[in-house]
């Protein structure tokens, strides 16, 4: 395995704490105005006794979000600690967070995966906020703490993400965090027994793409800049208050 991906997968093991001895590590979310708002908090391999009852939270902030996935399914708790078990913690390279307010209310959650090689890359995905119409901004204070953790922590050089072509609320919420659209990608739908699937794969020649996923790109340098901005606007503030 090439280096920077061994690296990657070493520090997501890390999180996800397999040795139940092991140190949690949380990355804390703040606003740009530098007031914290709550924390990442890593699902960890002990998450059924450390966070009793997210599954079956999760099942139903997934039942009630059917934009989070293009695939439609009812998530039970079963369902979705066999997802926790299988697509998560046991794939080296996925990682997925709860976000947690100041409270520690659980609102949502958000990961990376597909670490690229080439690319130095990795993938924003699972970003759902569960827990609505409190806590307005958080899932934008989460989202920008695990971007400064990949571009600072993880040495990422491109962070990319795919959203549904029709989930306006969701590109506009990726858009103002300094993400910006650079391709598209057909999907094709996968009749199934009990759940719709679609891919980016023909089933068979004829078939016209029946959705579309929008390949987004994190702008870093308009990142920086907003985030640098943001830090001085904060420092500004916090001198005026020492005046
Ligand atoms: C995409 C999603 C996570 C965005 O969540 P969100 O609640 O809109 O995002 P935030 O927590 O940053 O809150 C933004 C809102 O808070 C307001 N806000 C207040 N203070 C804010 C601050 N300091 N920073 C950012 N937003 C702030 C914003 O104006 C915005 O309000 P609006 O929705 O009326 O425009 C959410 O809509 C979602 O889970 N959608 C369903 C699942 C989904 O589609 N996931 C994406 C799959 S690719």
């Amino acid at each position: 395995m090439k280096r920077w991906r061994k690296n990657i997968i070493s520090v997501l093991k890390t999180f996800k704490a397999k040795n139940p001895y092991d140190p949690l590590i949380c990355l804390p979310v703040y606003n740009s105005e530098k007031v914290f708002m709550g924390y990442l908090r890593p699902v960890t391999w002990d998450c059924a006794a450390t966070l009793p009852g997210s599954a079956a939270q999760m099942a139903a902030w997934r039942n009630g979000c059917p934009s989070f996935s293009p695939n439609s399914f009812t998530a039970t708790e079963e369902s979705t600690v066999n997802w926790l078990e299988t697509e998560i913690l046991a794939r080296e390279d996925r990682i997925l967070f709860l976000v947690l307010s100041a409270d520690r209310t659980r609102v949502g959650h958000l990961g990376f995966s597909a670490p690229d090689e080439r690319e130095k890359s990795l993938e924003v995905d699972a970003v759902l906020r569960g827990e609505t119409g409190r806590f307005p901004g958080l899932m934008s204070g989460a989202l920008n703490t695990m971007v400064r953790w990949g571009l600072s922590g993880l040495k990422l050089k491109k962070i990319t993400l795919r959203v549904l072509s029709d989930n306006a609320h969701a590109i506009a919420f990726y858009e103002r965090n300094c993400f910006f659209r650079t391709a598209e990608i057909p999907l094709y739908r996968v009749a199934g027994q009990d759940r719709e699937k679609w891919v980016p794969v023909k089933q068979f020649d004829s078939q016209k793409p029946g959705k579309l996923y929008f390949r987004m790109q994190l702008d870093i340098e308009a990142w920086n800049r907003a985030n640098r901005e943001q830090s001085d606007a904060a420092r500004q503030t916090e001198r005026q208050g020492n005046l």
